[in-house]
């Protein structure tokens, strides 16, 4: 699609979305060159791209986006002229138990490469979350104009990332785009989220912990329309704009449960409504109408994410049962073994 070849600096690209982002990057644009820039936490793995290092157009860099020297040199030492920067610390429960480590990484972090970009003059696209946006009253669709009203220190961290972001474009007139997901699902997702913890829980016969009445309301969306909606806001976004990339349908999470358990075949009996998570959002519902103007249409619907989603996990034991086995068991005791000794129904 892209005439002139981009070197693209992907920050984040061994997590979830940035390596589908990464994969599908390469695959469709052929002139380009992408340095995965990544601090390999917890959440990142290699193995999420095994099939890609081989490619010559693919390079990897192991540093903190805090780390300004770090990214500095990455930036000139590839030439590179595009960051989009997926790097975060992302799971609310995690902000929850230990939230400074998302001040260090998603406010700082991203300020960090906005310094960069300006002095190296590099365009920035900054991936950020309808979370920003708070609970949505029924009725209402986030539209990017709306104010932000973030409630977990997750989602507080990211707000503070697109102000700085705009902050850029308004003082120095740094060409930035953001764009704010919602509730990415699909192959590679960390087994601490929802679909991939009840996908892989069902698939071990072992309980699914739904907080509180599971009536929340989340948009579903395909990690792949999320990256054909991060590639049609770099061929044709506005420098200072935000874009809201989601389907505009919500589900409860109980119809999530429902999905993840009729496509695997696993018991009904194995829901457990357990206590809920603190300052939980009801509800998550963007209005997309700005990017479909630019020629967007997401390709499945929420339910057919789930279920695509939930599949891939039965078929790729290999990548889940050794994250499961490693530290993520101490995260799980601490984090569900009360919620289940105290409840079960
Ligand atoms: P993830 O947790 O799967 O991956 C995060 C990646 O960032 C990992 O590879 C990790 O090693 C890396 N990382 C963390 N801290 C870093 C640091 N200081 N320096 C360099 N690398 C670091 O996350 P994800 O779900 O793929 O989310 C990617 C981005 O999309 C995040 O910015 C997140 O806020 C946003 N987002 C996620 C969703 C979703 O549903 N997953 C929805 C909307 C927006
Ligand atoms: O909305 C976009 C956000 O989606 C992204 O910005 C985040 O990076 C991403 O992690 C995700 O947010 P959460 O961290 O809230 O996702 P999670 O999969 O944990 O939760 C989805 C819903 O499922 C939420 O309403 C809480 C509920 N849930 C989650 C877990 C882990 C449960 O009921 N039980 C659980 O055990």
């Amino acid at each position: 699609m892209n005439t002139k070849p981009q070197k693209i600096l992907v920050t984040g690209g061994c997590g979830f979305i940035g390596s589908n982002f990464v994969r599908y990057w390469l695959e469709h644009h052929s002139n380009d060159h992408v340095v995965v820039y990544d601090k390999l936490t917890y959440a990142g793995r290699r193995e999420n791209l095994q099939d890609l290092w081989s490619n010559p157009r693919l390079t990897f860099v192991q540093g903190d986006i805090a780390d300004q020297a770090t990214v500095r040199e990455a930036c000139v030492g590839h030439q590179i002229n595009l960051i989009v920067n997926f790097a975060a610390e992302t799971h609310v429960d995690q902000s929850i138990l230990g939230p400074l480590v998302f001040t260090d990484t998603n406010v700082r972090g991203t300020h960090v490469l906005l310094e960069v970009a300006r002095e190296l003059g590099l365009r920035l696209h900054h991936i950020s979350t309808d979370e920003v946006y708070g609970h949505i009253a029924a009725g209402h669709q986030s539209a990017e104009t709306d104010p932000l009203a973030p409630r977990s220190p997750y989602a507080a961290s990211k707000a503070a990332a697109d102000q700085l972001v705009q902050a850029y474009f308004i003082t120095y007139g740094l060409p930035v785009t953001i764009t704010r997901g919602a509730n990415n699902v699909g192959p590679y997702q960390h087994p601490e989220k929802a679909v991939p913890l009840f996908a892989t829980n069902a698939l071990r016969g072992e309980a699914l912990p739904v907080y509180g009445d599971g009536l929340q309301q989340r948009d579903y969306a395909h990690v792949l329309d999320h990256c054909t909606g991060i590639e049609t806001v770099l061929l044709r976004g506005q420098p200072g704009e935000v874009y809201n990339v989601g389907t505009g349908e919500e589900m409860t999470n109980l119809e999530m449960v429902n999905i993840v358990l009729r496509e695997l075949g696993g018991d009904p009996g194995l829901v457990r409504h357990v206590q809920d998570r603190p300052g939980h959002d009801r509800r998550y519902s963007m209005n997309v109408n700005r990017l479909r103007a630019l020629g967007w249409t997401p390709q499945y619907h929420p339910r057919d994410a789930v279920a695509h989603a939930a599949r891939w996990y039965a078929q790729n034991r290999w990548w889940w049962e050794p994250i499961r086995e490693g530290t993520f068991r101490e995260y799980y005791e601490r984090q569900y073994g009360q919620r289940l000794a105290e409840r079960s129904s």
